[in-house]
């Protein structure tokens, strides 16, 4: 367990913008390119811990170019939504978890660790604020994006002495601009997104940066995504920057079985691919479906796909929920994944968007939903 660092949420001080943006209309969003009024911050130094956090309009930071941030990449980051109920409360989706990743992320890097409580509540009094950001049709929310980085000014190699803590928000619409569409992925042999006692564990920004160019090298070639597979064996790990699912028809057995890879620390601790776990040991687990957190193989896939057993893949995270997986491009062949030409979702992807979207807005009163005090 990691020893939590106090805040205090009383301290929190407010200043507001006098010039507050205007609302780019929903359809109009891009992910990730427009933000809200304000910003909340915190800063730690090492003599004296968490000093009170501050909401202020949202602006440019200012940082010695020594910042240990900018040399060895000492970063983390959360991704969460807000979203707006039927009765225009404002709710988070499971902040606690976020919290509890985000401090393991904080400690593998010598950042501070933090009370995740008290942040959510900060986070909460933030979200609040910002409301009239946050669309109120479905698939529509507002992200929220935790970062803590290093500010120490020193080209020294060790712990930073000083940190920050601090929460952007964009509002944002369905992930990809196609909407709900079924992608198609390409294997990557020439790179591995983590490796066994590495940090693809970690949410920190240098595991996305490098993400990037097998994402170029596939989308050259046609395809949306590229697939991460690691070791002689190709296990399957994750897609782009989401978890993998698959659902496959047992060859002995003739079960279904839903099956995502294990938390072996080369696997992001996702949020949506633990949602997306309890609601099938809830929901599918009952009608007879086995649900694994198991080792897979592209071998495995290809073997299922040949017999008519992958039943579906999808991709899960936060950002676009669910996202259906057509096919995927492999030593030369092109793997389908149990869709037919016609059908973007798989049964299973559509009915885990739609029980997490119900529990996301609210429709259904539920534990993962964190109201917003007004
Ligand atoms: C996800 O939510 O799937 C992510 O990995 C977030 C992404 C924008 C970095």
């Amino acid at each position: 367990t990691i020893k939590l660092q106090d805040i205090d949420p009383s301290k929190l001080s407010i200043t507001k913008t006098k010039t507050p943006k205007e609302l780019v209309p929903p359809n109009e969003l891009v992910f990730g390119r427009t933000f809200t009024d304000h910003m909340l911050s915190l800063e730690w130094t090492a003599a004296d811990g968490w000093l009170p956090a501050r909401i202020t309009p949202y602006q440019n930071l200012s940082l010695d170019p020594a910042s240990c941030v900018f040399h060895y990449a000492f970063e983390c980051f959360e991704g969460m939504k807000a979203y707006k109920d039927k009765d225009g409360r404002v709710r988070l989706f499971r902040p606690t978890k976020n919290m509890e990743r985000m401090n393991k992320s904080s400690a593998r890097i010598a950042l501070p660790t933090f009370d995740g409580a008290a942040m959510i509540q900060l986070i909460a009094k933030f979200a609040a604020m910002e409301e009239r950001f946050i669309p109120d049709t479905r698939g529509y929310s507002l992200y929220l994006r935790p970062t803590m980085i290093g500010t120490q000014r020193t080209l020294g190699v060790g712990p930073p002495g000083s940190a920050l803590l601090y929460v952007i928000a964009s509002p944002v619409g369905p992930y990809y601009p196609t909407g709900f569409k079924a992608v198609s992925l390409e294997a990557t042999d020439y790179a591995v997104r983590a490796w066994p006692g590495g940090v693809g564990d970690k949410k920190l920004g240098a595991n996305y940066a490098p993400c990037i160019l097998p994402q170029l090298e596939a989308a050259k070639r046609g395809f949306h995504q590229n697939l991460w597979l690691f070791g002689d064996e190709e296990y399957v790990t994750e897609v782009g920057t989401m978890n993998m699912f698959v659902a496959i028809k047992n060859k002995e057995t003739g079960q279904n079985e839903l099956i995502t890879a294990p938390l072996d620390g080369t696997i992001l601790e996702g949020v949506t691919r633990d949602s997306v776990l309890s609601l099938a040991r809830e929901k599918l687990a009952p009608e007879g479906w086995i649900i694994s957190e198991r080792k897979y193989t592209m071998p495995e896939l290809f073997e299922a796909s040949n017999d008519g057993r992958l039943l579906e893949a999808f991709g899960a995270g936060t950002a676009a929920v669910v996202s259906p997986v057509r096919n995927i491009s492999w030593k030369g062949n092109l793997v389908e994944c149990g869709l037919r030409p016609d059908q973007e979702a798989g049964e299973i992807a559509q009915k885990m968007k739609d029980w997490i979207e119900s529990r996301q807005y609210g429709d259904e009163e539920h534990e993962w939903s964190y109201v917003v005090p007004k």
